[in-house]
């Protein structure tokens, strides 16, 4: 039974909503083991293709516990070793999708950034406040952040510790769609749903692919890509999704 998240089930998309309110759902450490624990049970679902991870109106996440990680010493925090944790969201294989609403910031901005697509209202917030408590993003924060606009303009965001608006964001390529804030969670339903109905097994080779990207030299990142590309004829699906073209008619995948 989880204490500070909500999870269901429809239309082969996995929901998470974060459920700390009264604390803008700041993000403590067993709090990040229920994500992500969910997150693997929807990853190991036949019936699940899609994840959403969602907050409230008000706050996606306000970031890390601040009152948990007040007391931290280096060496508590190397015997906890509270950022593999975070690491393990990186080995989801399904698409996640974050639907954010208010405040994305510190660890929340990072939970935002391990997800594979970001939509977001236009009144949400992200941002790394790390640097007004003396510390840093700690979660993963400048190294996603670099990558998605530079190295020049993160140090800048980061330095600062300014919240950036949703509009900016996308401006950046940081997340991949604003609306008004009632309609974020129909967007990213619907967004979800398309996917469900995208080839499963094509999805996950492509995230895999695309990820890699960012940390592999370009022959690396194609010789992957060939790997997958050759991977996914073993599939019904590219059978199916062949045949279906040559036959002109639509496909219908079944993720095999
Ligand atoms: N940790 C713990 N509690 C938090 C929190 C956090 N990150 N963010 C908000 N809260 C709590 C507040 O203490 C407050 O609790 P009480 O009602 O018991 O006083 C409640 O949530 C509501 O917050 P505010 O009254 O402050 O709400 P506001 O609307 O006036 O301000 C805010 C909103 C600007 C987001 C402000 O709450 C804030 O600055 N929060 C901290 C943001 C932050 O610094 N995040 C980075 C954390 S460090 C981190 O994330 C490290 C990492 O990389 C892993």
């Amino acid at each position: 039974m989880s204490k500070y998240i909500k999870s269901f089930s429809e239309d082969g998309i996995g929901v998470i909503q974060l459920n700390r309110p009264n604390v803008l759902n700041a993000l403590n450490r067993d709090m990040v083991h229920e994500i992500v624990v969910q997150l693997e049970t929807f990853d190991n679902d036949e019936a699940i293709n899609v994840i959403v991870l969602k907050g409230n109106e008000k706050a996606f996440a306000a970031g890390a516990d601040i009152e948990e990680m007040m007391e931290a010493t280096p060496l508590s925090l190397e015997l906890l070793n509270p950022f593999a944790e975070w690491d393990k969201i990186s080995l989801i294989k399904k698409p996640i999708l974050a639907a954010v609403n208010g405040f994305a910031l510190g660890g929340g901005f990072e939970l935002a950034l391990h997800c594979d697509l970001i939509i977001a209202g236009e009144d949400a917030k992200f941002g790394f406040p790390e640097v007004n408590l003396g510390v840093l993003p700690g979660a993963g924060g400048t190294q996603f952040l670099a990558k998605a606009m530079g190295v020049r303009k993160a140090l800048e965001w980061i330095w600062l510790g300014e919240s950036m608006s949703a509009k900016i964001a996308y401006d950046y390529g940081v997340i991949n769609r604003v609306v008004a804030k009632e309609l974020v969670e129909e967007e990213t339903m619907r967004l979800a749903t398309k996917l469900t109905k995208q080839p499963p097994i094509s999805l996950r080779l492509i995230k895999e692919a695309v990820h890699a990207a960012t940390d592999l030299t370009l022959q690396e990142g194609k010789n992957l890509e060939r790997k997958n590309f050759y991977l996914a004829f073993a599939s019904e699906d590219q059978k199916e999704g062949m045949r279906a073209f040559s036959e002109k008619r639509p496909a219908s995948f079944r993720g095999k």
